[in-house]
């Protein structure tokens, strides 16, 4: 059986092979492995343990869900199924850069689709993708629980706000350099 980054396992038991062990010998699966350990390998430690593969390898890849399937013996299409659940999970590798903005109620009347609309505008990428280039993964969030600052976006982790349009344009285009494609107002 073969697995594709976007695909799904044609069986639900096909957890074992070569890409599992791979990860499993890779450095960055012993925090992943700990976390598993202290949570006595229980198919119910499926979250937390995708957290600490997410945050050690940077996204969720295939190789890494079937070291996971096969580590806590959960069938591979509910980690698929639960990986590509959450919002906060990715299964896609994510760009240098990361940006959030916030679409959220007060968001959203300040100026938040606007802001997302030049971005998308001004650099090839879409929201919930990584530009071609890799220097930025683009996400929208709804409410990050900071209203008094909207419209506001997040930067590297940072948030910012309340911000313009112009402001996370510049922004952003230290990360590309100068956007090539149309720019706003
Ligand atoms: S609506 Fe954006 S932080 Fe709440």
């Amino acid at each position: 059986m073969t697995q594709t980054v976007a695909g799904r396992p044609e069986s639900s038991r096909e957890t074992e092979g070569p890409a599992a062990r791979r990860v499993q010998e890779d450095p960055r699966w012993k925090p992943v492995a700990a976390t598993l350990r202290r949570q006595g390998h229980r198919p119910d430690a499926l979250i937390e343990g995708m957290h600490a593969a997410q945050q050690a390898f940077g996204w969720l890849d295939p190789a890494v869900l079937r070291a996971l399937a096969e580590a806590l013996d959960v069938p591979l299409a509910k980690v698929f199924g639960v990986a590509t659940f959450y919002h906060l999970f990715t299964t896609r590798p994510l760009g240098t850069h990361g940006c959030i903005v916030c679409l959220g109620t007060a968001c959203h009347l300040k100026g938040g689709p606007e802001i997302l609309a030049a971005l998308t505008r001004a650099h090839p990428v879409e929201p919930g993708q990584t530009s071609p280039g890799a220097e930025m993964t683009l996400t929208v969030a709804r409410c990050i629980g900071a209203c008094t600052l909207a419209p506001l976006v997040v930067l590297d982790g940072e948030i910012a706000g309340p911000v313009t349009v112009e402001e996370v344009l510049e922004r952003v285009e230290r990360w590309f350099g100068p956007a090539s494609g149309e720019t706003t107002r």
